[in-house]
């Protein structure tokens, strides 16, 4: 039995296990469904999430968004159901596929993308409003013990750079939003993908997708986050080559040339506020160095 099937049948004898990292509960129903619920402090945020799931049109006919069956809510939680998408998660997939299999799903991810920014338009937006997220960012960590007060040294830095811009010509209209390997099923048995947990994002562009899957190939997320055993070396050299084909497919547009460290920057550190785990803020922090300096 692998990882997933164990953790399937988990799920469906115990109806209330809960999944995920965030501060949602995640639960398989009796029924066979998922459903997402929040408390009454994070419903405005899980409910932008179901009506941005809801209304996202995949125009790529690999990758299907998970569809909202049903929403609920009452005055002290909201929550919503979906089908059960049954696939394998990213470290299990990349443990038991082919190098040509992943290369197939490589190739599938950077058609995607390209699909979204097909579907955006290059628009200028102003400079404060990318500085303005950072600043807001810098003083929610402020409030968390864990993260060293030099990082906000190195966010004062970013924000100088961002402010050396008056205004980023970006594609805007379509991204996910938390386009980590950890909010896609795969069931390439059936050559699918499911696309699951999309985030209301403060601005709509498909680089922020592509800076979060730098997230993936520079910090290896979603393999430190799920505690599936996996060849961690196999694990390093695909993320080398998403790495390296992403940049050598989107080098072509002069918005992610000129943008890509600043956007990865601002990505990692809007991490920083919720991070706890001392080796993952240590290797943001790393990052952030090495973002600043280059
Ligand atoms: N519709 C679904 N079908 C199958 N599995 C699902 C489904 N929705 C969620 N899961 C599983 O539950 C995990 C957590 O779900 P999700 O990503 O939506 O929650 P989250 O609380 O936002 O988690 P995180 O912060 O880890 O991203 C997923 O990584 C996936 O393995
Ligand atoms: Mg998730």
């Amino acid at each position: 039995m692998n990882a997933s099937m164990e953790a399937n049948n988990a799920l469906e004898s115990n109806p209330f296990l809960v999944r995920g990292h965030s501060d949602f509960q995640v639960t398989r129903l009796l029924n066979g469904n998922i459903r997402k619920l929040s408390n009454s402090k994070n419903m405005v945020r899980l409910k932008a999430q179901c009506q941005k799931q809801k209304n996202f049109i995949s125009n790529n006919s690999v990758f299907i968004v998970c569809p909202v069956l049903n929403e609920f809510e009452s005055p002290e939680v909201y929550g919503f159901e979906m089908p059960f998408c049954r696939g394998e998660v990213a470290p299990e997939y990349i443990d038991r596929a082919s190098p040509f299999e992943v290369r197939g799903f490589i190739y599938q991810l950077i058609a995607l993308l390209e699909s979204f920014i097909a579907e955006s338009e290059l628009r200028h937006i102003d400079a404060e409003v990318i500085w303005g997220k950072s600043a807001d960012v810098r003083e929610q960590i402020r409030g968390n013990v864990n993260v060293s007060p030099s990082v906000l040294d190195l966010i004062d830095q970013h924000i100088a750079i961002v402010k050396l811009h008056s205004n980023f010509e970006l594609p805007i209209g379509k991204c996910h939003g938390d386009l980590t390997l950890s909010n896609i099923i795969f069931d390439d048995f059936n050559d699918r993908y499911f696309l699951i947990d999309f985030l209301d994002t403060y601005i709509d562009s498909p680089l922020l997708d592509l800076v979060k899957i730098s997230q993936e190939t520079r910090l290896l997320w979603t393999s430190k986050f799920m505690h599936q055993t996996h060849d961690s070396a196999k694990y390093q050299i695909v993320m080398n080559v998403l790495e390296s084909e992403v940049q050598k497919h989107f080098s072509k547009y002069k918005w992610y040339k000129k943008y890509q460290s600043i956007f990865e920057f601002q990505n990692l550190i809007r991490l920083l506020p919720y991070a706890s785990d001392h080796l993952i803020i240590e290797a943001i922090v790393k990052r952030l160095h090495l973002l600043i300096t280059a």
